[in-house]
């Protein structure tokens, strides 16, 4: 195997003649290949807003199946502003990175309260909303301003790392520098002439060279295997001309998971099931879910044990288990987790309660925000009953 030598002081970006040839190419197979995508016909501000949140650490064809509904329902910023933060997170269900949407709804109430409902027009002041960091000002200004404004995310950040065949971690602060320094250097030239000529033609030369690469980097510079025999720039391409397009970008250290156990209860009541909402600060902050901590011990779960402690101090309800529902392993963060799913019962009510609660119907659960493995459980009491009803018709 090729070995990489380490990053040298100074990493020269591509001189002149090569800009040009990049952006002649890429184009050109923009042209052919773009993806067709839900949020590619709009320069709606709020709109791009919206789809870019929703694309941060999530794949499009994970956000394809959210943002049309999720605009429906929320289509301006003063709608999102004014629902109730449980409802934006509910239609959030599934996407993950809650906090995405507790900062969007946040960011929509500043939107109302400090720009007059108008999403802001210049760049620092769409960075100055919560939950917006350089790569999402970047292509909210060049997708709906048209703005000369670069982007850098994972899949620029492997495609500059190849072109330019930087051997190290591009995400660390030397590598980061010259990636948002490649992604400026590649943008098409202000063209004042094309810039908005009066009669309302947009100049959108931003907004496709930015997407352009972005597509080019999900669809052909691929993490594994990229296809360079189809790629139009794999010629300007140093890591492919150097064999080292599978060793770039530099590996990061493998996440260490951390094997963890918990415990959650499918607790009822005359028709209705005890549930928890997560407070702020805490995993999930804003979503509702079946009662659920760590268990620390092997011990047995029954009411006196660390586990229902902790329940009873959430809830404020003392239980007890009475019998095992499902397991369920799903992996949060750098946690590797089993969760046991027990059906349990209450003992007594204590009246005070660390969590927010409520007894819901079954038929309103369909309504809660649910983290992902509460909502597998709700499907899971649905069958219960059907299977249930089945038995009951066989009589
Ligand atoms: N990833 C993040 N933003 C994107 C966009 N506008 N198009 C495609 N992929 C993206």
């Amino acid at each position: 195997m090729t070995k990489i030598s380490s990053t040298p002081t100074v990493f020269s970006l591509p001189n002149s003649k090569w800009i040009k040839d990049f952006r002649q190419k890429l184009l050109a197979w923009y042209a052919e290949h773009a993806r067709t995508l839900p949020w590619r016909g709009t320069t709606d501000p709020y709109e791009v807003w919206i789809s870019e949140i929703m694309l941060q650490q999530t794949t499009t064809a994970t956000v394809e199946g959210y943002y049309c509904r999720f605009l429906k329902r929320f289509p301006n910023p003063q709608m999102l502003a004014e629902a109730d933060n449980s409802e934006v997170l509910r239609y959030w269900e599934g996407l993950g990175y809650y906090r995405r949407a507790v900062q969007l709804h946040r960011a929509a109430q500043i939107i109302v309260s400090e720009h007059h409902g108008q999403f802001p027009s210049t760049y620092d002041k769409i960075l100055a909303l919560p939950g917006i960091g350089r790569y999402t000002a970047g292509a909210i200004s060049s997708i709906a301003y048209h703005q000369r404004m670069p982007i850098l995310e994972a899949n620029t950040i492997r495609l500059h790392s190849r072109l330019l065949a930087y051997p190290d971690d591009p995400t660390k602060s030397y590598g980061n520098k010259l990636l948002w320094q490649m992604a400026e250097i590649v943008l098409p030239e202000q063209d004042n002439n094309a810039q908005n000529n009066g009669n309302n033609k947009q100049n959108t030369q931003y907004s496709v060279f930015n997407q352009a690469l972005m597509d080019l980097g999900s669809m052909v510079c691929v993490p594994k295997s990229p296809d360079c025999p189809n790629c139009p720039v794999v010629k300007l391409c140093q890591a492919a001309q150097k064999g080292l397009q599978d060793m770039i970008p530099a590996l990061k250290k493998e996440q260490e998971f951390e094997e963890r156990s918990e415990a959650a209860l499918v607790i009822e009541k005359n028709g209705k099931y005890l549930m928890m909402r997560y407070p702020e600060g805490v995993r999930w902050a804003g979503l509702w879910d079946f009662p659920r901590h760590v268990v620390l011990s092997e011990q047995p779960l029954n009411y006196d044990t660390d586990f229902c402690l902790a329940i009873q101090q959430m809830t404020g309800y003392k239980v007890t288990i009475l019998s095992p529902l499902t397991t369920i392993r799903h992996s949060v963060t750098r946690f590797k987790i089993t969760l046991n799913v027990y059906v349990a019962e209450v003992l007594e009510n204590y009246g005070k309660s660390e969590y927010k609660i409520q007894w819901v119907k079954e038929k309103d659960l369909i309504k809660l925000a649910l983290n992902t493995t509460g909502r597998k459980i709700t499907k899971l009491l649905d069958t219960d009953q059907r299977s249930h009803q089945k038995t009951l018709k066989l009589f």
